[in-house]
């Protein structure tokens, strides 16, 4: 049996109509097929590979901690290195308050360990999410998914869990003293890049007045911020899919003048391994030391591998000064996806979502782009959009190149 038919017939399958691509090597922004067809990445493993696959740097740190140890005890128990140095690094540039890191396998249980957290010290039990929000699969995230087409199959899930509008000022007062949490993507990933919006009073600012509002108050995120400061429930801000520079600033919460008291991370965190965090105060991550006792616990979680993978990968999107190139890479993509038949692009830095009138049109446009050797996919909660969120290091004549298969597949099956 060949590769295919093995794939077929022993990995658990989650579509009917897997990609599918047998890639058998990946390097900067390219993967290989078996063929020796090359694809253009304009997806990076859904955010994950914010430096390109396999650089060298990232390559070099796994190769020296596999010379030194791999697993060796549950989480917490030893000092291990990467987890130590990477957790100095981490908290070196994140707000004061953001001090104290617990390092999961992936985003999922970031949100899951963010939630217990948030329980646990606020001894509440509401949790508020948001409409077409996307935090992970397992029952907790999946519990506060902001679409009942993936929930309902799996109910019954946590109790207490409340849905409001993203964007939604009005629906702030539902925000309570029963509330532990609010967790709030920073920008709406799967939802087709929706970023946080003003107050309608704001609806006339001018351009100019947008961004210092944007830098200061007014904002969605701003007012969820206050509102949770009136009622005493905690912040969780999920920067799974913008953090690491994605939006043009490491952070994505940095351009909204606000300070979660969680911030979730995962995907490009492990630099291509697997890893994901919640970060919060010491204080307040102290209290899942006791009451009880090893309050969350994982055997794997912060590999001393993934560790040293996203020590590297970070130092090298620091060094490469990757996160100053990604407004005028996100200006090239808006210049030239421009056709009466693109609906809108949304876009926070190099995370846009090119719209279409309807999902098939989006899958043609995607299956033109793959026939021609140029890697995307649509949105979990917009399949009508297609996903560009390529390594950061792509280059200008790669995006250039990326945007004319792109408008050429427009041009062929969307019109024609
Ligand atoms: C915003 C966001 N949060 C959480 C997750 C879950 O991360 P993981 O797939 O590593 O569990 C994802 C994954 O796509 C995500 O995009």
């Amino acid at each position: 049996m060949n590769q295919r038919e093995l794939f077929f017939r022993h990995l658990a399958q989650t579509s009917a109509s897997p990609l599918a691509l047998e890639i058998v090597r990946a390097e900067g922004m390219y993967l290989y097929d078996a063929d020796g067809k090359a694809y253009l990445d304009l997806i990076g493993g859904i955010s994950v590979c914010n430096t390109g696959h396999r650089h060298p740097g990232v390559v070099e740190a796994i190769r020296r901690q596999a010379d030194l140890y791999l697993h060796i005890l549950v989480y917490g128990e030893m000092l291990q290195s990467p987890q130590i140095q990477y957790a100095s690094l981490l908290t070196s540039l994140l707000p004061q308050s953001l001090q104290s890191v617990y390092f999961t396998n992936s985003g999922t249980e970031a949100t899951e360990g963010a939630m217990k957290l948030a329980k646990r010290a606020t001894g509440r039990t509401q949790i508020v999410a948001f409409n077409k929000s996307y935090h992970g699969s397992t029952q907790g995230a999946l519990s506060i998914m902001g679409d009942e087409c993936w929930r309902n199959a799996f109910r019954p899930l946590l109790p207490g869990v409340l849905h409001l509008d993203y964007n939604a000022f009005d629906q702030l007062d539902q925000i309570n003293d029963h509330t532990a949490c609010v967790i709030v993507e920073t920008v709406q990933a799967e939802n087709g890049v929706i970023r946080p919006s003003f107050a309608t009073t704001y609806a006339k600012a001018t351009a100019v007045e947008t961004v210092i509002r944007q830098l200061s108050s007014g904002n969605f995120l701003h007012a969820l911020r206050k509102q949770c400061d009136a009622c005493g429930a905690l912040l969780v801000l999920d920067e799974i899919q913008t953090g690491f520079g994605r939006t043009g600033t490491l952070w994505g919460f940095e351009q909204y003048d606000v300070v979660p008291d969680i911030l979730l991370l995962g995907k490009a965190l492990g630099g291509g391994l697997p890893l994901g965090a919640f970060v919060a105060k010491k204080e307040l991550m102290d209290t899942l030391m006791d009451k009880p006792v090893l309050g969350h616990i994982t055997t794997f979680g912060g590999h001393p591998l993934s560790c040293a993978a996203g020590l590297a990968s970070l130092n090298i999107l620091l060094d490469e000064k990757l996160v100053k190139t990604v407004a005028e890479k996100e200006k090239i993509f808006l210049q030239r996806l421009v056709h009466p038949s693109i609906r809108s692009v949304r876009s926070a830095g190099l995370l846009i979502a090119v719209e279409f009138e309807s999902y098939e049109k989006n899958k043609r446009v995607i299956d033109h782009c793959l026939s021609e050797g140029l890697l995307t996919d649509w949105f979990l909660f917009a399949p009508n959009c297609l996903r560009i969120a390529p390594p950061l290091t792509i280059s200008a004549e790669e995006i250039v190149k990326a945007c004319d298969v792109i408008m050429d597949g427009v041009k062929m099956t969307v019109d024609g």
